[in-house]
């Protein structure tokens, strides 16, 4: 190194996420520019059938985004003004808000310490005469325990919305793939996400009359044998054009070698990084092993800093080195808009205390070993262990 010269000019610095965007999205994408049927054409519903084979579900119906998924969500299970909604506050603030659309209570509870997902035992204790449904979330691409959640929910007639924003390709404690249980599930196709659209969803019907409505809602109101300035309902625009479904074609059709890039990466993470924790000196709490048949599908890759440590500390001295990393999550039932509901600091204190020590590494399949090295040794030094 020359003198004076710092790591940070020495490395181009890490992207925090990035797509894998390769010739098949390309190929696709101006395929579809040059068929001039950019919306509501033969792309789209080729997208939404390769999805359902992927997930082995029936059918599947792609929206403009993972939130107009859990919108219509709400919305497909019937859910009023006044009811309530159990959910975790360790998510995404959009798993709240598609209840506030429909001026739907959003109740949180606590969650488990080692998942991070909703418990279902305080779950179960937050039911009142209002609550109408569980919103499971699989937070981080964890699995929420779902076999608990619909024998809950069976015994106290409760709907489920499965927030699998997260979670795409992740394998429940049964055994089955997140999404495909039967419940109205959700997924969203962010760029960060496991698989992309560059903005778009997914929702998962529970039967063929669901899924006409949600057709309907998503555009317009306007039913599929109708003209186009018939409208038989509310709707939305919530569409999917055939540009972007066009991507979605490409991406699922690689979905599992996506996936496995990723779990490659985060082995690498968890090789490099589990030497600094578990009662070494920095104390750092990697993410949860799998217990099969479950397992966790990798959308990030977080860790837990040890309670003493200073986080912002650690993200200012990781970015001195090219390294970004992200406090992700925070607990939501403390952004103003949900507080004003009720909720304050320590209500949620599992929840809390994991929002305080979180953080986002960078994580993506275009990460290398050497990279990995290079965040491990980072991390080692901020922590003071290096
Ligand atoms: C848990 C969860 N729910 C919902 C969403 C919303 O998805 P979108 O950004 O596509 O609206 C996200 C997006 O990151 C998410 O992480």
């Amino acid at each position: 190194m020359v003198p004076g010269q710092t790591v940070a000019e020495e490395l181009p610095a890490l992207d925090l996420a990035r797509p894998e965007i390769g010739p098949d999205e390309e190929r696709l994408v101006l395929e579809v520019l040059r068929s001039g049927r950019l919306s509501l054409g033969p792309v789209l519903e080729r997208f939404e059938s390769d999805f359902a084979n992927w997930l082995g579900v029936e059918d599947a119906v792609a929206v403009s985004s993972g939130t107009a998924a859990l919108h219509l969500g709400v919305r497909a299970l019937g859910w009023k003004p006044g009811d309530e909604v159990i959910l975790s506050p360790f998510t995404f603030v959009a798993s709240a808000n598609c209840l506030l659309y429909e001026e739907v209570k959003p109740v949180f509870a606590d969650i488990d310490p080692v998942s991070l997902n909703l418990d279902p035992a305080a779950a179960e204790a937050a039911i009142t005469e209002a609550t109408v449904g569980l919103l499971p979330i699989d937070i981080f691409g964890q699995p929420a325990d779902l076999p608990a959640f619909e024998s809950i929910a069976a015994s106290r007639g409760l709907g489920i919305l499965e927030d699998s924003c997260q979670a795409l390709g992740a394998v429940d404690q049964e055994g089955r793939k997140v999404g495909s249980r039967g419940n109205v599930a959700t997924f969203a196709f962010y760029a960060n996400k496991q698989m992309t659209t560059g903005e778009g969803g997914m929702i998962i019907p529970t039967d063929p009359a669901m899924a006409e409505v949600l057709r309907s809602e998503r555009n317009q109101g306007r039913a599929t044998d109708m003209d186009w300035l018939d409208h038989d309902r509310l709707g939305f625009n919530y569409r999917m054009s055939d540009v972007t479904a066009a991507i979605g074609v490409a991406q699922v059709g690689r979905l599992d070698e996506l996936l496995e890039g990723r779990s490659r990466v985060a082995r690498m993470y968890m090789d490099r990084l589990s030497a600094l924790s578990d009662g070494s000196a920095t104390g750092l709490v990697l993410p949860a092993a799998d217990r099969p048949p479950a397992r966790r599908s990798w959308f990030v890759f977080p860790v837990r800093l040890p309670e003493a440590s200073d986080r912002d500390g650690v993200i200012r001295k990781l970015g001195e080195q090219g390294i970004p990393a992200k406090a992700y999550l925070p607990s939501i039932h403390l952004f103003p808009h949900l507080a004003e509901l009720g909720y304050r600091e320590g209500q949620f204190p599992v929840a809390e205390s994991v929002a305080a020590r979180s953080l986002a590494l960078p994580f993506h399949t275009g990460l290398t070993e050497g990279d990995i090295d290079r965040v491990a040794s980072a991390l080692n030094a901020a922590l003071g262990a290096g």
